[in-house]
């Protein structure tokens, strides 16, 4: 049967950095550990003035082309996923392709271009769209280009301004890819809920507090809804577990939960029960109530316990590297996650091919993914090739007065002209406005 994933992976960083600890804590008068230790969050990519959601897209697309060695009519299709969509009819894909059609002789006439919107799992709903494309046959040996990009900003004074950032992340999908093959099996959890939406705005309406337990239910739901069909997980199975990571504080949430579920009935739960008891199950309560706080207690034990501390530094803590530096980019925040493990596995020196990821994706409003995948033999060769340290080696470091004035001039209800911070070199820009309303963009050498 043809295999069908991720064949080349490039990622793009916003030019700036918002540093957390350093230059956010101070100003909001909070301790730096808030964001160092509960968000798990060192710093913030954003974009500088000439930058959006199109050029970090275009951008990472053309790295991947060109590394791929790839011309136009070798693809058959671009999907853009984004929740920062600027234009109610005019999808991102196009402006990206015309970007792309001014570094390369051939075109994109004859690729199908979309957009799609679901809050963060909009992303992997385009990687599935993808698949689909390719299982049914109707690709004619050509690729689809996905792209997630975001600008995650939020209003100024909102809790999830800690949360920002900015980055696009672009896949190449294809027959007997070189990275990791996706399962046919996946599962969904998914409810009509309003923790996290933008009614017509820029900036988010967001209950934080809410979104981060809907983010957990719908997560458990997918993972039930994946099991049905691929069988009961164990936390054996995968080598990692990259989640969307809108901040590393929740997928700590998500670890210990996915970790208590997979244990259940198995020989783990035995052997910790003497250290911490079984979990409380349902039928043993009369009462809803003192079910959850025995659930509560029995995580918090766990979460202490040696054999899960162990699981979650192999299996989840390598999935945030990349997180930490960047914050959220919302649909690429979880192929980012996937991006961060392999490099890991790359610069440990870790033989992962054949191994699985069980990866989970979330989108507020909301729905949960979940599939696997299993590592590719050209994973290392593709991996190598990300310049991702290179790019956040070089972004410029804001000071308070520079996010200001950047986060000012991103604003679409302000007419903020600035001076940018750095300088772009061989990338695409933002160039200002036509005559229809539409942003130009043009490549700068
Ligand atoms: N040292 C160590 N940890 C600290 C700390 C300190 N000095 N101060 C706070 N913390 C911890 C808190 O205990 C909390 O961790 P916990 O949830 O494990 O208990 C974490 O840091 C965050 O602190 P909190 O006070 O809850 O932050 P907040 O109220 O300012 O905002 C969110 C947190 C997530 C609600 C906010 O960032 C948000 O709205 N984000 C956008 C929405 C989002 O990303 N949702 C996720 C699902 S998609």
């Amino acid at each position: 049967m043809t295999t069908v994933g991720i064949d080349a992976v490039e990622i793009w960083t916003g030019n700036l950095k918002l540093d957390l600890p350093g230059t956010f804590a101070p100003q909001m008068g909070e301790d730096p550990e808030k964001y160092t230790k509960g968000l798990g969050l060192n710093a913030s990519s954003f974009p500088d003035s000439y930058e959006d959601i199109v050029t970090m897209g275009a951008n990472a697309a053309y790295r991947l082309m060109d590394r791929k060695g790839l011309e136009p009519e070798d693809i058959g299709r671009i999907d853009v996923a984004t929740e920062s969509a600027f234009d109610n009819s005019k999808p991102v894909s196009t402006y990206v392709a015309g970007c792309l059609e001014q570094v390369y002789e051939g075109d994109f006439h004859h690729a199908n271009k979309g957009e799609r919107k679901f809050a963060c799992i909009a992303g992997t709903q385009s990687l599935d769209d993808a698949y689909n494309w390719i299982k049914a046959g109707r690709h004619r040996g050509r690729a689809a280009i996905v792209i997630a990009t975001d600008t995650a900003l939020y209003a100024r004074g909102d809790a999830g301004e800690a949360t920002q950032g900015a980055g696009a992340v672009a896949m190449l999908i294809s027959e007997d890819p070189s990275l990791v093959e996706l399962s046919i099996e996946q599962g969904y959890g998914s409810a009509d809920e309003t923790d996290f939406l933008k009614p017509n705005q820029q900036f988010p309406s967001v209950d934080g507090k809410r979104s981060v337990q809907v983010y957990l239910a719908r997560m458990r739901e997918a993972l039930e809804d994946f099991e049905s069909i691929a069988g009961d997980s164990h936390p054996d199975q995968y080598a990692y577990i990259p989640f969307h990571t809108p901040f590393p504080g929740m997928v700590r949430k998500a670890g210990l939960l996915g970790y208590r579920h997979m244990i259940r009935d198995t020989e783990i739960e035995d052997e910790l029960a003497a250290e911490i008891g079984r979990q409380p199950r349902a039928e043993a309560f009369d009462d809803e109530e003192a079910f959850r706080e025995a659930l509560r207690e029995y995580m918090d034990s766990l979460k202490e316990t040696e054999t899960y501390q162990d699981w979650y530094a192999k299996t989840i803590d390598p999935t945030l590297t990349l997180s930490r530096e960047v914050g959220n980019w919302y649909t690429g925040s979880v192929h980012v996650a996937r991006a961060s493990v392999l490099k890991h596995g790359l610069e440990n020196d870790l033989d992962l091919t054949g191994s699985k990821l069980l990866v989970g994706s979330y989108g507020s409003g909301a729905e949960a993914e979940i599939h696997a995948e299993t590592i590719q033999e050209g994973w290392r060769e593709e991996i190598a090739a990300l310049n991702v340290d290179e790019q956040l080696a070089a972004r410029y470091d804001l000071t308070w007065d520079d996010y200001e004035e950047i986060h000012d001039a991103h604003n679409h209800d302000m007419d903020v002209d600035i001076e940018p911070r750095t300088t772009p070199d061989a990338e695409f820009v933002f160039d200002g406005w036509g005559r229809m309303g539409e942003r130009k963009y043009r490549f700068v050498e």
